[in-house]
């Protein structure tokens, strides 16, 4: 954003704040036992002993003025309720997806969809798939395989969430019974939130084509994708523009609407076909609920149709996306090694890069523990070898919408810093309890 006389200044907020929380810093002493308590991992942390929460977007938004008071017109009867209308013309409207079903959030969809889609012994094919559908997708005794692209090693290169076509390619023509679906990630979370390429989701639909294959959209983040498309790809098209396209080339989409529906809770998922919708409703009724509502009250299918409506304001994506990124350049000026260039809803510490004289483990977990310490500052861990996707193990400092200004962010970059100057005192972690599945979330540890 630009001055009167040409200068770059910070974009502020394009909000005012009209509720506040409370919230406190717990003194230092304190912090150290409760990250003991915690075993060392920050999920495990409770939320009332944290004074800056960055351990996830999802489900932490704030809501707006419009969302609020639409609450109130919920209509809580037990089916086809007149919410449900309202968000299947919300959603038609920014997607154009015919048949829409609603579920309780993400891992409800993702677990009614792979029941329908996934195949034993098959393959799911993905730009990167997040922990939670890469787990429903291995508990059916298939195998999901991450191709990034190779345009991952270029330093400026900004679609690094854009698949493999060559590597897609040459399993499709290898092993063409054995592949289900792709799967395409929007942004892509599993390597560093950053945004998939519209040439990339049109060449995926071509290949697609040519071997009848599904295409499914993890639209989670739909928008800030959408976003860097806009801004570096295509400026002269217009966000819902590119939004409806983007949704066109795919058959089949879910989305978290805890990410970018600005909900606290639910998800919803869009097909073309009526047969399809019908069989995925049935499967709803099972696992969720009624399929106009998938589990959740009414108001909260109102809340999400405004959410969706109110990411796709171009100012408030700028403001974010700014907003990544000035968290980003100040650790990245601290010569700290974060994943360049920036995504659209965090900001990754390369843990392995950072602690490199670790010998056996846990880097991102004993950094995220240290930075609870330093700075009341909680902070999220994914990849390594936790989680079974190829990727290093990951600090995540993920910015909740609406909820934090960029003071509070400067107190992040200071406790991050500080910890990084006393980096050879941290001590490695070794587990004590590791669940058999999705261990990112429940592991516990014990220093060493
Ligand atoms: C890309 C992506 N897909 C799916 C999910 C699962 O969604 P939920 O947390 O609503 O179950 C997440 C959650 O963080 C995610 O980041």
């Amino acid at each position: 954003m630009s001055c009167s006389n040409g200068d770059k200044i910070l974009r502020p907020e394009p909000f005012r704040i009209k509720v506040v929380e409370r919230v406190s810093l717990l003194p230092f002493e304190e912090r150290k036992r409760v990250i003991k308590k915690a075993g060392f991992n920050p999920f495990l942390i409770p939320s009332r002993d944290v004074f800056i929460d960055l351990l996830s977007d999802s489900g932490t938004c704030a809501l707006s003025n419009e969302q609020l008071s639409i609450l109130m017109l919920g209509d809580e009867s037990f089916s086809s309720q007149r919410g449900y209308f309202y968000l299947i013309e919300k959603v038609k409207e920014i997607t154009g997806f015919d048949y829409v079903i609603p579920c309780h959030q993400g891992r409800g969809a993702e677990n009614i969809l792979m029941d329908m889609l996934v195949k034993k012994e098959g393959l799911v094919v993905s730009n990167g798939l997040f922990e939670t559908t890469r787990a429903h997708i291995e508990m059916r005794g298939a195998e999901g395989i991450d191709l990034p692209t190779p345009r991952i090693k270029e330093e400026d290169y900004l679609f690094k969430g854009d698949i493999s076509l060559r590597k897609l390619r040459n399993i499709l023509k290898s092993a063409p019974k054995k592949v289900n679906f792709i799967l395409i990630t929007l942004t892509n979370n599993s390597q560093g939130g950053r945004p998939v390429s519209l040439h990339n989701l049109r060449k995926v639909r071509e290949i697609a084509d040519e071997f009848r294959k599904p295409v499914v959209l993890d639209a989670s983040r739909f928008a800030e994708n959408a976003y860097f498309i806009y801004k570096h790809e295509l400026p002269g098209k217009s966000i819902r523009a590119i939004v409806r396209e983007m949704f066109s080339l795919s058959d089949i989409f879910y989305l978290s609407a805890k990410k970018n529906g600005l909900s606290h809770s639910g998800a919803i998922i869009g097909v073309k076909s009526r047969r399809l919708y019908e069989n995925l409703s049935s499967l709803t009724l099972f696992f969720e609920g009624f399929p106009s509502h998938g589990g959740l009250p009414d108001r909260d299918l109102l809340l999400i149709a405004k959410g969706l409506e109110e990411i796709i304001d171009e100012e408030y994506l700028a403001f974010r996306i700014e907003q990544v990124k000035f968290l980003g350049e100040k650790l990245r000026e601290a010569g700290i090694p974060v994943l360049y260039p920036f995504g659209g809803h965090a900001v990754y510490i390369d843990a392995e890069k950072l602690l490199s004289h670790f010998k056996n483990g846990f880097p991102g977990y004993a950094f995220a523990s240290e930075v609870y310490v330093e700075g009341g500052v909680r902070v999220g861990v994914f990849g390594g070898k936790l989680s079974g996707g190829g990727t290093p193990e990951y600090v995540r400092l993920a910015i909740p919408h609406r909820v934090y200004t960029n003071s509070h962010l400067l107190w992040v970059v200071d406790a991050v810093k500080r910890v990084v100057e006393r980096k050879k005192e941290i001590r490695e972690l070794a587990l004590s309890y590791s669940p058999p599945r999705l261990r990112t979330f429940l592991a516990r540890f014990r220093q060493v």
